[in-house]
């Protein structure tokens, strides 16, 4: 399977990084088996789908549970759809906690989002406290049932992201991350049979250039989902240079 790197810039950037990140980049590109995509907020989308090059696939950070109506300030899949983004993420934990994002509200931006033809990443992950308390599987099989009401494994991405790796500097060890990815992996087995194989699991949370290729490396690490080290060109550059 191919490696994809996606950074997730979260609130962060401006016109001018951004046209000065994809200036750096764009002399950068992956070699042929590493895709690589950007997740900007989503004022910065058309920006992005301008400037990036084309080895770069521009996705979106969220996306509201109905493909269009009455629901202000939200971001249409539909609407995504037009100006031509692909995918987007669902579920991060930045979504689930500050914003109250619940199983089943996520359960409906997944359908609604595939059914718009978008693809989805969806971002799993337990916090500190569950994991201390040997949660770990059991909170990540909760967040995907949501799964079983798709009916392929198709257009569809994982995200292992431990809520207590995330922007803290405190990466997953590979071995905790494979031992969460396996588990993953199986968990698709049992819903989307052979397909299950096809489906990227990304590991997130603190990767950077100088942990990703152990992370990597990992049987069931297809790729990573990556914040604070996308900001920066260099930086995001190294994670596949
Ligand atoms: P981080 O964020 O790489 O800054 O830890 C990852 C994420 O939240 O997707």
């Amino acid at each position: 399977m191919k490696k994809y790197i996606i950074g997730n810039w979260k609130m962060n950037q401006k016109k001018e990084g951004i046209e000065a990140f994809f200036k750096y980049v764009q002399n950068h590109p992956p070699s042929s088996g590493t895709e690589l995509g950007i997740c900007p907020q989503a004022l910065h989308l058309p920006l992005c789908l301008e400037k990036a090059p084309q080895f770069i696939k521009i996705g979106a950070q969220n996306c509201a549970h109905e493909l269009s109506g009455a629901y202000t300030g939200e971001i249409s899949p539909e609407a995504l759809r037009d100006l031509g983004i692909g995918f987007t993420l669902i579920g991060h934990s930045e979504r689930r906690s500050l914003y109250h994002e619940d199983l089943k509200l996520i359960e409906e931006k997944v359908k609604t989002a595939l059914s718009s033809g978008l693809k989805v990443v969806l971002c799993v992950g337990e916090n500190q406290r569950e994991r201390e308390l040997g949660k770990t599987l059991l909170v990540v099989a909760n967040q995907l049932e949501c799964l079983k009401a798709v009916p392929y494994g198709q257009n569809l991405t994982i995200a292992y992201e431990p809520v207590w790796a995330i922007g803290t500097g405190l990466s997953a060890s590979p071995e905790q991350a494979q031992e969460v990815h396996a588990y993953i992996r199986s968990y698709l087995f049992e819903i989307f049979k052979e397909k299950a194989k096809e489906v990227p699991i990304l590991y997130g949370g603190s990767v950077k250039p100088s942990n990703i290729q152990e992370l990597l490396l990992q049987e069931d690490i297809n790729g990573a989902l990556v914040g604070g080290a996308s900001l920066d060109p260099e930086s995001f550059c190294q994670l596949y240079d």
